[in-house]
């Protein structure tokens, strides 16, 4: 089995990890979360700033962790798409440098794959096929997982990510960011059915809803022209909690819905859930009640494996390596790439065969 370090800079971390197979030897992450805060949200520019200062102190803790010297590494990740341009340049920079310098392997991984690979790091035994709700700051997709590399989106969001809607609602309420996490712990202290909100449907040219794909935006006006309505009616105070409660059970409601539809719709039996909206509490309690019901299994990995980090990449990459594909030096950053083009990373695709 390869031991892989990997790098993850797409966003707002600066993350590496060391990892063999399913084992993580070390897994250092930086938050820039700080950083942005002032902003209410991430500025790109300084994100890729933070990461340069960043990379290489993370580079060498991950190995003093794991106790590793380079001459352990098999091969060198580094998250190549989608996300923020200058971030995810300097992640693979550093990885393609080190791989030239130490003659390994380079791999580009694609973020989504790797929150999909959170899933084997914390079941191990868990296997293709299965369902994945991906839902992050930046994504949320119903994707069925068929093998390494080999994805098909079934659901997306139309507008606005989950996490997104977590953080605009947040700030519309002056709650901070990023708002996921104040939100959820708000909601603990509200009254979920004070308020009726609409779950964002998706209309088809044909009649009816599309089954699979999502839509916030409605919801988080909604929730602006409420705050503005309940402000007009009591100057004094707005009902906080029962507004993020009301808030959460409905995006709680509409994501649980359209997993569950899609995985009993494929005959997909197992639900992985990703990403950092994976915390949210009404989530895993509406999702684990629905499932029960429906004889699935759903499982939530660990909360630091949910959000950003380079162990869920580092994963992708031993599978990607054992098959071996490798990228070309040629390989550049993609702000968007969708899921189901992951093997054009992969200059060796050719010797794979895709199994079903
Ligand atoms: O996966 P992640 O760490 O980064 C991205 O790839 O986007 O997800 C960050 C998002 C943020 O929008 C944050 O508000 C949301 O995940 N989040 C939560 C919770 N914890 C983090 N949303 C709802 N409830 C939470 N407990
Ligand atoms: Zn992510």
């Amino acid at each position: 089995m390869k031991t892989i370090l990997a790098i993850e800079t797409s966003c707002d971390e600066t993350a590496v990890a060391i990892v063999n197979e399913q084992k993580i030897y070390s897994s250092i992450v930086a938050s820039q979360i700080d950083l942005h805060k002032r902003y209410g949200g991430v500025v790109p520019e300084e994100a890729s700033r933070q990461h340069l200062l960043t990379i290489n102190p993370c580079i060498e803790e991950a190995l003093q962790v794991a106790k590793l010297t380079w001459n352990d590494i098999d091969g060198i990740a580094a998250t190549v798409a989608p996300g923020l341009i200058g971030a995810l340049m300097v992640g693979e920079t550093a990885g393609k440098t080190l791989a030239m310098i130490h003659q390994k392997p380079f791999l580009g991984i694609h973020h989504l794959e790797g929150h999909i690979y959170a899933t084997y790091l914390s079941q191990p035994d868990w296997k293709p096929p299965f369902l994945c709700l991906l839902v992050s700051g930046g994504h949320t997709s119903l994707i069925h997982v068929k093998d390494c590399g080999i994805y098909e989106q079934l659901g997306n969001t139309r507008d606005d990510a989950a996490g997104e809607a977590f953080d605009k609602v947040a700030r519309l309420l002056n709650l901070g960011y990023p708002g996921g996490p104040i939100i959820d712990k708000l909601a603990t202290e509200g009254n979920p059915k004070r308020f009726s909100l609409p779950e964002g449907k998706i209309s088809l040219p044909q009649g009816g809803y599309h089954p699979y794909d999502f839509s916030f935006s409605g919801l988080k006006t909604a929730v602006l022209r409420l705050v503005e309505k309940l402000k007009q009616e009591n100057s004094e105070s707005l009902p906080i909690a029962d507004l993020a409660a009301s808030f959460q059970a409905t995006v709680a409601r509409s994501l649980t819905k359209k997993t569950i539809t899609c995985a009993l719709d494929h005959n997909l039996t197992h639900i992985a859930v990703g990403g950092g909206v994976a915390a949210n509490s009404g989530l895993r309690n509406h999702l684990q009640e629905a499932a029960k019901k429906h004889n699935l299994t759903v499982h939530f990995p660990p909360l630091k494996l949910c959000t950003d980090n380079a162990a869920m990449i580092a994963c992708a990459a031993c599978d990607h390596l054992e098959r071996g594909h490798i990228s070309s030096w040629n390989l550049g950053v993609q702000s968007r790439l969708p899921i189901t083009d992951v093997m054009s990373l992969y200059s060796s695709s050719d010797t794979y065969e895709v199994q079903r």
